[in-house]
């Protein structure tokens, strides 16, 4: 039976990135975001190529681990990303999130994903059609809508990927799997209901969740409250 949103999870997870955090300080940042009541802690995992940027090895990702118990999601932006997927599942990561545009073979990626263990994402990038990911939908549990050309944090919100996230929603609730629809980029109180109402259920946010004035707690439970918002005139 296909799954319809009344069914879709009826709680939005807000996740964020650590790419806005005092690098200096890994171990404390992770757990002041658990403290903070956030659902999942994303990396920003960036190789230079993929995307302009550099970040986060798996051996930094395994030195916070320990720090917090909220489970840790790997974003991988990096190309060809299959000789890197045991080490960040080793390094702690639950969930890997590898880039459609950066897999040959996107289908045995994912499956490779989960032979490790872990739960396996493909994220798309604004421009990458959200079709791309229909033959795969078993083979994963999250799909990612980039809201922003990735590569930095604190970019503006590209609010044409809406029409896109409503197209992944359709495609995920009629093949009645449980697969997750998270959004990433420029996500604020302003921007969370447009994405929520568009279907997504998984928000990530870096920039305005680490400079709200009331900090990070009360940054979370404002997203998760507007965004829920947005369900409420769902069918039940
Ligand atoms: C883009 C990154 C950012 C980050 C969130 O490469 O993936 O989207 O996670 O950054 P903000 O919330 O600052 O846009």
């Amino acid at each position: 039976m296909p799954m319809t949103r009344s069914t879709r999870p009826r709680r939005p997870l807000i996740v964020p990135s650590v790419l806005p955090a005092d690098f200096a300080r890994l171990g404390e940042e992770v757990r002041e975001l658990s403290d903070a009541g956030v659902d999942r802690i994303q990396w920003d995992v960036m190789d230079g190529a993929f995307v302009p940027n550099l970040t986060f090895g798996p051996d930094v990702i395994a030195a916070a681990r320990s720090h917090s118990a909220v489970p840790f999601e790997a974003h991988l932006m990096v190309n060809a990303p299959d000789e890197l997927l045991p080490r960040y599942a080793e390094a702690g990561c639950e969930l890997i999130i590898v880039h459609a545009e950066a897999c040959t073979h996107l289908h045995r990626t994912l499956s490779r994903i989960r032979d490790l263990g872990v739960r396996s994402g493909v994220a798309l990038n604004p421009h990458t059609p959200a079709d791309i990911v229909e033959n795969v939908l078993p083979e994963t549990d999250l799909v990612l809508a980039m809201t922003v050309n990735p590569g930095f944090g604190g970019q503006a919100y590209i609010p044409a990927v809406e029409r896109k996230v409503a197209r992944l929603r359709r495609l995920i609730d009629d093949s009645g799997l449980p697969v997750e629809l998270e959004v990433d980029g420029g996500i604020t109180a302003d921007t969370i209901s447009g994405a929520a109402a568009a279907g997504a259920d998984v928000f990530i946010s870096g920039s305005w969740l680490y400079a709200h004035p009331d900090g990070k707690a009360a940054a979370t439970t404002q997203l998760r409250a507007t965004a829920a918002g947005q369900y409420q005139g769902e069918a039940a």
